[in-house]
C-alpha cells in the first residue's frame, strides 16, 4: 500500500485488557502518560464521560496534534501535556494543578509508536532509510547521529550491551568506532549496512540491526531513566483504588516494572490487581505482529476508593 498520503496508524495493543484493568468510569479522572496516537486514550475518554476528565502527556509533539484530531471525535473532557512522563508533576504545577493523589487511572504504554517508526524523516527504524535522528522529541538536544559522533566507544558497547542485550555488542561498537572515523554516520541505512556487514543474517528472522537500534533509541531517550523515576513517584499520584497499567516491550523495561510494583506491594502502598499480569492473545498477536512481546502488569493503590490516605 502507498503510504505516503495515509494517516498514520497505531493499533493500540491489548486494548480490552487494558481497559478491563483501568476500568474507566464517568467523573473519574485518568492520565495516559504516552498518548501516541490516541488509541486507548480515545477509548478512555468515551468511558469518563459525563464528569470526567482525561490527562493525555506525550514526549512527541507530532503525536500530541494527531491524538488531538482523535479525542476531538469522542467528545468529552481532556487536556495535552507535552513533555516527559517522569515530570507529570511539573508539567501539572505549571497548570496550577496538583498533582497528588491526581488520578483513578494511569497508562503507559512504553515505547515507540507505529507512526514514529514508519516515517523515515523520524530515524527509528532500519527497514526505512533516513537521518539517524530516533529523539521521539525532536526538541531535545541530542539526535542518535550527534550521540554516536561523540560517545567514547566504551560507552558505545556499555549501551548496547545494556539495552539491546547485544552478545556482539564490542565488536559492533568497534566497527562503529572505525567507521565514523572515515565518515560521520548520519543514516539509518549507513549505521545498519554497517551491523550488516559485520553480523550476517545467515537466515535469521529478526535483523542483525534490531538490538543496536533499540539500544540506541533507549539512551537517546534516556527511556529506563524515565520509566524508573515515573514508578517511584506512582504513589503521590494515584488516588485511593487508583489503577496503574503498564504495557512494556522489552525485558529491561518489564523487569523495571515487575520489581518496582513488588516493591509497593510489599511495602503495602499497592495491592496486586487479580488481572495484573498478562500477554496479548494469539489472534491479536496476528493480526497485530507489534503486539507479540507485549506485557501488560497492573496494580491497585492501597485505601478504599473515596478515602484520603
Ligand atoms: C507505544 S506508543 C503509545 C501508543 C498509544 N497507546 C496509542 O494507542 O496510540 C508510545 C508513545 O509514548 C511516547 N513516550 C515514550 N516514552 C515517553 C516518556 N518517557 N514520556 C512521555 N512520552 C513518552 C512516545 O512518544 C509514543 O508516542
Amino acid at each position: 500500500m502507498n503510504r505516503v498520503n495515509a494517516e498514520p496508524e497505531h493499533l493500540p495493543v491489548m486494548l480490552e485488557e487494558t481497559l478491563r484493568c483501568l476500568a474507566p468510569r464517568p467523573g473519574e479522572t485518568m492520565l495516559d502518560g504516552t498518548l501516541g496516537l490516541g488509541g486507548h486514550a480515545a477509548e478512555i475518554l468515551s468511558r469518563l464521560s459525563p464528569g470526567g476528565e482525561l490527562m493525555g502527556l506525550d514526549r512527541d509533539p507530532e503525536a500530541l496534534a494527531l491524538a488531538a484530531k482523535r479525542l476531538d471525535g469522542v467528545g468529552g473532557a481532556y487536556r495535552l501535556l507535552h513533555g516527559t512522563f517522569d515530570r507529570v508533576g511539573e508539567l501539572l504545577k505549571e497548570l496550577e494543578i496538583s498533582s497528588d493523589g491526581a488520578f483513578d487511572g494511569l497508562l503507559l504504554d512504553l515505547g515507540v509508536s507505529s507512526m514514529q517508526l514508519d516515517r523515515a524523516e523520524r530515524g527509528f527504524s532500519f527497514r526505512n532509510d533516513g537521518p539517524l535522528d530516533m529523539r521521539m522529541d525532536r526538541g531535545e538536544e541530542e539526535s542518535a547521529a550527534s550521540w554516536l559522533a561523540q560517545a567514547p566507544v566504551e560507552e558505545i558497547a556499555r549501551v548496547i550491551r545494556r539495552y539491546g542485550e547485544e552478545p556482539q555488542a564490542g565488536k559492533i561498537a568497534r566497527a562503529i568506532d572505525r567507521g565514523r572515523r572515515e565518515q560521520p554516520i548520519t543514516t539509518t541505512a549507513e549505521l545498519s549496512s554497517l551491523i550488516e556487514e559485520l553480523v550476517p543474517r545467515r537466515g535469521k528472522k529478526i535483523h542483525p540491526a534490531t538490538k543496536t537500534f533499540q539500544a540506541i533509541r533507549i539512551a537517546v531517550n534516556r527511556e529506563l531513566d524515565c520509566l524508573r523515576d515515573a514508578l517511584e513517584k506512582l504513589d503521590r499520584y494515584m488516588k485511593p483504588g487508583g489503577r496503574v497499567v503498564v504495557l512494556s516491550y522489552h525485558s529491561l523495561e518489564d523487569r523495571l516494572v515487575k520489581t518496582v510494583f513488588r516493591d509497593r506491594v510489599r511495602e503495602g502502598l499497592f495491592i496486586s490487581h487479580p488481572d495484573g499480569l498478562q500477554r496479548p492473545t494469539q489472534t491479536e498477536v496476528q493480526s497485530n505482529p507489534r503486539s507479540r512481546s507485549a506485557r501488560l502488569r497492573a496494580v491497585v493503590r492501597a485505601g478504599e476508593a473515596g478515602s484520603s490516605t
